[in-house]
């Protein structure tokens, strides 16, 4: 099986594990879903707050010069005109004459192959050269099947080409594979709504696609209120809402999706050291979370891919079953942004340095994260089959940080009485964690369901805790047992989390 093959098989047993025990369902499913929406389950909504709470504890909590923010998902719409959404944030976006297939232009790509038959275009949807070849694999080795050989003379993307009308006949649609794709047409990517009782052109308004403006516009309040000095920066997590032209890679690109930003404000003189220093935090902060080194790439962007008012960007990547893609941006924008709703505004945005005595508009570091992205890469790490005694055993190896449960606790059997026993262990646990307890069906079959459950621990109520008032705790990764005092638990638990 090629290594492609073996990666989408992976994303295939994951979605479903992630649906079986409760991680992620298909938004309005009973009604047949709708296209780039999502729903956490009761163990993914579990997963999604112990990232957010990690972010939240690590970048807001624990640091001296960071203060929070909460602000409403519906703004002023001047405000997208300052930012350059309203005219700037659109897709190229492309549509198929026959299949009715719509696809972002900048996915889009021909495979050239030469074969005894003459030179034919296959289309393939993808991020990246790379993938677009793996892409064409079945595609190519059907024609080299028939016709003895198949060798691909060019790989080209569709992005801008598409624009200009005359090369629309160069690419194949990559869902019908006819040569009928339309000239790509700009679509802005921001929801619109209407405020008020009256549909009309002054009350438009729209669905933030980035908490980050939130910050900005705020930024006068916040230096009014809290007494913040620079360098400073305000945090903020919350849903932004894009309507994708092709939602794809499961939770990967959505339509409504929750973000982590900090704009970090400080000296212009200063801006170089803290885009390095936040670069750097932000890539190691997610090997703190479970991720591999090795699975995460930090990319310094090319100065042809920076914005025009950015000194420097870079993201950090993580190496999905579907390719390497982003998790976060990390990005140096200069006084841009605070410039633009200076003048958008009419109000004074600029900062009063006391030790240098002097007023300017401070630059901004801003990282920005997808909590979605986050957790889908953590899920993505965390599956693995292996076999214990003969029989086949999926875990999910969450880092105890971020796992949904901490614990199940079980009473070995369901008498003598050892399920008050059980209990009581897990109702002191439950106070202060998720908690989880069976009684129910075989020893075996109940470590299975947590080790499914990507539950870290299992602890055993059994005839010697009647006796000697221990457990068994058995270990999730290591499959190891070990007996502690039966008041130990909670301690025990909180080591393992790196609590104490
Ligand atoms: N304020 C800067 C900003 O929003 P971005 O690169 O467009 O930058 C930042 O988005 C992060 O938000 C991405 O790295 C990703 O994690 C997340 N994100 C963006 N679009 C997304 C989508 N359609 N679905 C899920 N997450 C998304």
């Amino acid at each position: 099986m090629s290594e492609a093959n073996k990666q989408q098989g992976l994303m295939e047993k994951l979605t479903a594990l992630a649906k079986r025990r409760g991680f992620i369902f298909q938004s309005s499913e009973i009604y047949g879903g709708i296209n780039g929406f999502w729903d956490y389950g009761p163990l993914g909504v579990e997963l999604k707050r112990n990232v957010k709470n990690a972010w939240w504890h690590d970048m807001v909590t624990t640091r001296d010069d960071m203060v929070g923010l909460d602000c409403s998902i519906i703004m002023n719409p001047r405000v997208w005109e300052a930012s350059g959404h309203l005219g700037g944030f659109a897709d190229p976006m492309v549509d198929c004459k026959q299949c009715k297939g719509r696809f972002r232009a900048d996915k889009v790509w021909a495979v050239k192959v030469q074969s005894k038959a003459g030179v034919q275009v296959l289309g393939v949807e993808a991020d990246d050269e790379p993938h677009a070849r793996q892409a064409a694999e079945p595609a190519l080795a059907k024609i080299a099947k028939k016709q003895g050989s198949a060798d691909v003379l060019e790989v080209l993307s569709a992005d801008v080409t598409l624009l200009q009308p005359d090369l629309a006949a160069a690419f194949a649609c990559p869902s019908c594979g006819q040569m009928t794709l339309m000239p790509a047409r700009k679509f802005n990517l921001m929801f619109k709504t209407y405020v008020g009782a009256i549909e009309s052109e002054n009350s438009v308004a729209y669905l933030r696609p980035e908490t980050a403006q939130g910050i900005f516009a705020n930024f006068k309040n916040v230096v009014d209120t809290s007494r913040v000095k620079l360098p400073f920066g305000i945090a903020q997590i919350g849903k932004s809402f894009r309507n994708e032209i092709n939602p794809r890679n499961y939770t990967f690109r959505s339509r409504e999706f929750e973000q982590m930003e900090i704009e970090f404000f400080c000296r212009p003189n200063e801006s170089a050291k803290w885009y390095e220093y936040w670069r750097d935090l932000r890539h190691k902060w997610y090997t703190n979370l479970g991720l591999k080194s090795s699975n995460l790439h930090l990319r310094e962007h090319g100065k042809e891919e920076l914005a025009h008012y950015a000194a420097g960007c870079a993201d950090v990547e993580y190496e999905f079953p579907f390719g390497v893609s982003e998790l976060e941006g990390i990005a140096n924008r200069g006084d841009y942004d605070l410039t633009r709703h200076q003048e958008f505004s009419g109000k004074d945005l600029t900062y009063f340095d006391d030790e240098a005595k002097e007023r300017f508009v401070p630059h901004v570091i801003e990282p920005s994260a997808g909590v979605d992205r986050t957790c889908l890469a953590l899920l993505c790490e965390a599956y693995e089959e292996d076999e214990v005694e003969g029989e086949k055993r999926t875990l999910m190896r969450f880092h105890p940080r971020i796992a949904p449960l901490k614990a199940a606790v079980f009473p070995l059997v369901k008498k003598e009485g050892m399920p008050e026993v059980a209990k009581a262990i897990y109702r002191d646990l439950k106070a202060n964690f998720p908690v989880y307890y069976d009684e129910k069906g075989a020893i075996g079959r109940r470590y299975r369901r947590q080790d499914e459950a990507g539950t870290p621990v299992c602890i055993t109520v059994d005839g010697q805790t009647l006796q000697d008032q221990t457990v068994t705790v058995r270990d999730r990764d290591s499959l190891q047992q070990v007996r502690i005092d039966k008041s130990r638990c909670l301690a025990y638990l909180k080591e393992k989390m790196g609590l104490i």
